[in-house]
Order: structure tokens, then C-alpha cells, then sequence
């Protein structure tokens, strides 16, 4: 996607293979700056401080720390214990987005520990850069599938504008390109679909405000940016045709955990008849799980997320500043489960089904 009309992926490797390079996502839309990850331990870093953040990216970015561990383990006696180490320390860089073990685990079931060295990194990186691939590919499918629902309500609404609300970043930046949320936002936007996107601060961090209201403004769709507690009121108002969010973690029964507040945006369209849906990868559903609310692991984060709010301030700089008395205790919960009954349907790369166990079945009989 764009950046002031240059197309870029949101990682990519170095010419020479010995470094990945990522968007600091902390500093977007102030600055736009560059950080080189050398080393598996930096991309462990890279997750956990959240210079990437978004399911999928942060996938693609342990896949790629899997590759540089492989770089790193030419003085070690025993590559297998080495690397296995090293994916167990980027798999606890975060707890929700399922992405992340999963990527991990299927650079590990690709790599032949019998071969000599060379050979193990080679797989590694193919392991990776094919990770990455796919991922562009099953977005764009998301956004084909996605699309068709946008044009059934543009034609119900013959031609009237229409309104689709977003929580945080479920955009290119989470992804490596089109996003899951975005991409059917996208391709509306590129066949002339006249749509408009009502962007989710999405507090602590702001991804929506920072992220998602930056690619949308990159990309020339028009949006507005509101607070979290408006999308109801909006709703109530006949002000939003319909939802649509991604997920860090989907059970096989069609439980969604996303971003806090999901689940408040989930309910209030569910009492004003506004259709929910959810845009996903199949690697965001964790096959082994059925009850989102009780088994899907909730980030808790630092109270300083709450308490601080950052943004540029008029000298310029990028600032944090107290927005409570500063002994006042937080609580900072990263994510929230919104039920299955409570999703229209999921938006897959195989297609769009039910928020439920046969729905996913019949678009993944293998996983059943
Ligand atoms: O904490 P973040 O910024 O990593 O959370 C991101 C989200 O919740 C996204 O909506 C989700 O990962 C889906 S991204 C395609």
C-alpha cells in the first residue's frame, strides 16, 4: 500500500538477507521511520514494544526472527535445542494474537535438522518469505470476498454513500498489505464504490487515530475519525451500514477476540440491526479452542498506556502526556472476546461463512 504514493510492504528483507526492516508503528502518523531488525532477539523486541503490532505482521515478523535465530546459530553445538529455544522466546513476545505461535511452529515443521547449517537457513528463509506471501495473497482474497458484501448494501442503497465503522488497526500495517478489516474497505474504494469509514480512536494506543486513519488518508478514502463511545450513538442514527473489524484470535466455534472495545461495538450493532462482520486469515483461528471468553489469553498491559496519551504536540514533538492524577491505579486489558452470536460472518480467504463450528467446517473440512 501507500506512503506518500510509494508502494510499500509493511516488512521486508535487505538485498544482502541479513536484515529486516520495519515501519516503528509507535511513531506513525508523526514520523515515519525505518528500524533495522538483525537479530532474532531485536525482532523479539520489535513485537513486545510493539514497534510491529497488527496479528499477522507480528507472524510474519517471528518468521523472519526464526530466520535470522538460524543466522545466529553458527557457533552453536546443538542448532535444534538453539532454535527451539529461540522460537519459545518469540512466541512469548505477546499472548493473544495466535498468529504468532503459528508462525513460529511452521517455520520449526519446515526446517530439516538432519542437513547441514546452509541448508537450514535457506529453508528458513524460503519458510518466511513464503509466510509473508500468502499473507498479501489471503488479504487480497479477504478483500474479494469482503467487496461483494459492500456492493450488496451499495446497491440496496442505490449508490448512497456507505457507512462502515473500524476498530484499531486491522489495516496494511497489521498485515503486510491491504490489511483483513481494510482490504474489501480498499477494493470498494478502487472500483469507485462511494464509501466512507468511520475510524475508532481506539484507545490506550490509538491505532485507529494513528494507523488506521493514516492508511485510509494515504489511500484517498474518506473517513472520520471518532471517539470510542460514538460508534452506538452512530448507530442508533441510521449512520452505519455495517462492521468491520479483524481479530488476533478466532476459536473453531466462532469466537472473536479483537482489540478492546470490539466487544461493546459488537453488541451495540447487534441492538440497532447493523451487520458485524469480521475479516480473517485463517492463521488467526486457533483450531484447538472453543470458548473464546474463557480460553483465549487477554493481554494485560502497562497501566502507563492509560494513565499517558501520546501524540505531536505544537513544538512538533512527540509527547506523552498524564491525562489522570498520577497515583490514580489502570487497569490496561488489550483485548476483548466478542461471542459468535453476536458476528454475521466471518470473511475468510476461502470465502464468508457463519460465526459458528459448521460454518468454519464447511470452508475447512480438514481442520475437523
Ligand atoms: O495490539 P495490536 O495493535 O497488535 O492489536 C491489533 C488488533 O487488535 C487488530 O485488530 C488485529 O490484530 C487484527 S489485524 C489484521
Amino acid at each position: 500500500m501507500k506512503i506518500h504514493d510509494t508502494h510499500y510492504h509493511s516488512i521486508w528483507l535487505s538485498s544482502d538477507q541479513k536484515t529486516v526492516h520495519v515501519f516503528d508503528q509507535r511513531l506513525f502518523p508523526h514520523e515515519i521511520k525505518i528500524v533495522d531488525i538483525t537479530n532474532s532477539e531485536d525482532a523479539y523486541v520489535a513485537i513486545k514494544e510493539m514497534i510491529v503490532r497488527g496479528a499477522p505482521l507480528i507472524g510474519v515478523t517471528a518468521a523472519f526472527g526464526m530466520y535470522l535465530a538460524t543466522l545466529e546459530a553458527t557457533d552453536k553445538r546443538n542448532v535444534k535445542t538453539f532454535l527451539l529455544e529461540r522460537a519459545e522466546r518469540l512466541k512469548s513476545s505477546r499472548p493473544t494474537a495466535v498468529n504468532l505461535m503459528w508462525a513460529v511452529d511452521r517455520v520449526l515443521s519446515e526446517l530439516d535438522f538432519y542437513t547441514e547449517l546452509k541448508n537450514i537457513q535457506q529453508q528458513a528463509l524460503a519458510s518466511a518469505e513464503k509466510i509473508k506471501l500468502e499473507d498479501i495473497e489471503i488479504c487480497s482474497k479477504i478483500g474479494d470476498y469482503g467487496l461483494q458484501l459492500i456492493e450488496e448494501i451499495a446497491q440496496k442503497k442505490e449508490g448512497e454513500t456507505v457507512n462502515i465503522l473500524t476498530h484499531c488497526n486491522a489495516g496494511w500495517l497489521a498485515t503486510i498489505d491491504w490489511g483483513t478489516a481494510t482490504a474489501p474497505i480498499y477494493k470498494a474504494h478502487d472500483k469507485g464504490i462511494d464509501i466512507h469509514v468511520w475510524v475508532d480512536e481506539t484507545r490506550p494506543r490509538n491505532q485507529g487515530a494513528n494507523l488506521t486513519a493514516f492508511e485510509l488518508g494515504q489511500h484517498g478514502v474518506k473517513h472520520t475519525l471518532i471517539t470510542d463511545n460514538a460508534g452506538g450513538h452512530l448507530m442508533q442514527h441510521g449512520l452505519v451500514d455495517m462492521v468491520i473489524v479483524g481479530t488476533d484470535r478466532t476459536t473453531r466455534t466462532g469466537d472473536v477476540a479483537n482489540k478492546i472495545g470490539t466487544y461493546l461495538k459488537a453488541l451495540a450493532a447487534n441492538d440497532n440491526n447493523v451487520p458485524f462482520y469480521v475479516a480473517l486469515p485463517s492463521s488467526t483461528i486457533d483450531w484447538t479452542i472453543e470458548n473464546g471468553v474463557k480460553e483465549i489469553p487477554i493481554e494485560l498491559r502497562s497501566e502507563n498506556e492509560v494513565k499517558y496519551v501520546q501524540g505531536k504536540s505544537k513544538n512538533n514533538k512527540i509527547e506523552q502526556v498524564l491525562i489522570c492524577p498520577e497515583s490514580t491505579p489502570a487497569a490496561n486489558y488489550g483485548f476483548d472476546v466478542t461471542p459468535a452470536r453476536l458476528v454475521t460472518k466471518l470473511i475468510t480467504e476461502r470465502g464468508i461463512c457463519d460465526a459458528s463450528e459448521k460454518g468454519l467446517q464447511s470452508l475447512f473440512p480438514e481442520k475437523f
